[in-house]
């Protein structure tokens, strides 16, 4: 039984409760196969929809009492909520004050630019979970077991196009997450990136 199952199980529904197991389940196997913090990425991956299932009322009450701002992206897309009360619930409330697990839950739906292993390995868990069944998820959970950027950075791509498709905001931190990949993959090549700096970039990751 993994840390916290009997926690969730108690506060989730039947079908996010096996969601969470099954995330929690492969982010142990992302945080082994890329060097990330085993133990660390079971408690975000199990941890990571814990408010999910609160309503908007819930959520506004939570952030009011804590004093936790949210950006007009945010207010605008309030299925993103849950990422900032969730992380906020397991520092506040749960009183685990480790930022890498914070930060995992805090972006695991939109990504970021500067994205930790541990970060990263939870945003993918929770793309290739078990449950999930969506048209190309084999191919991500094939791409998973060879490269943990490569993977992140197609999720990422995926998850742009289908926002873009239904007219919906992208949240800056997904692109800039997208973007950063993108110069990562040009250095790589060694190609000249003379007119982009990439640290302004990942500085973006301080203001959110
Ligand atoms: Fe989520
Ligand atoms: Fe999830």
């Amino acid at each position: 039984m993994f840390p916290f199952e009997k926690f969730i199980r108690e506060r989730l529904s039947e079908k996010r409760f096996r969601h969470s197991v099954n995330v929690a389940r492969a982010a142990r196997w992302l945080a082994f196969k890329y060097n990330a913090d085993e133990e660390k990425a079971v408690i975000a991956g199990i941890l990571h929809d814990i408010t999910k299932e609160w309503k908007v009322h819930d959520h506004m009450t939570f952030l009011h009492k804590y004093n936790i701002g949210v950006t007009s992206y945010e207010y605008i897309s309030k299925k993103l909520f849950h990422s900032i009360t969730g992380a906020c619930f397991v520092k506040i409330i749960l009183k685990i004050p480790d930022m890498d697990i914070f930060n995992a839950i805090r972006f695991h739906t939109t990504a970021r630019a500067g994205m930790s292993n541990l970060e990263k390995v939870v945003y993918l868990a929770d793309f290739i979970s078990e449950d999930r069944n969506f048209g190309g998820v084999d191919k991500l959970r094939a791409l998973a077991s060879l490269s943990l950027n490569d993977a992140v950075f197609a999720g990422l791509a995926d998850t742009i196009r289908d926002i873009s498709h239904s007219n919906k905001i992208i949240h800056p931190n997904t692109l800039n997450a997208y973007n950063e990949f993108v110069f990562l993959k040009e250095k790589e090549k060694n190609l000249k990136i003379d007119n982009y700096d990439l640290s302004k970039l990942i500085s973006i990751k301080s203001i959110v």
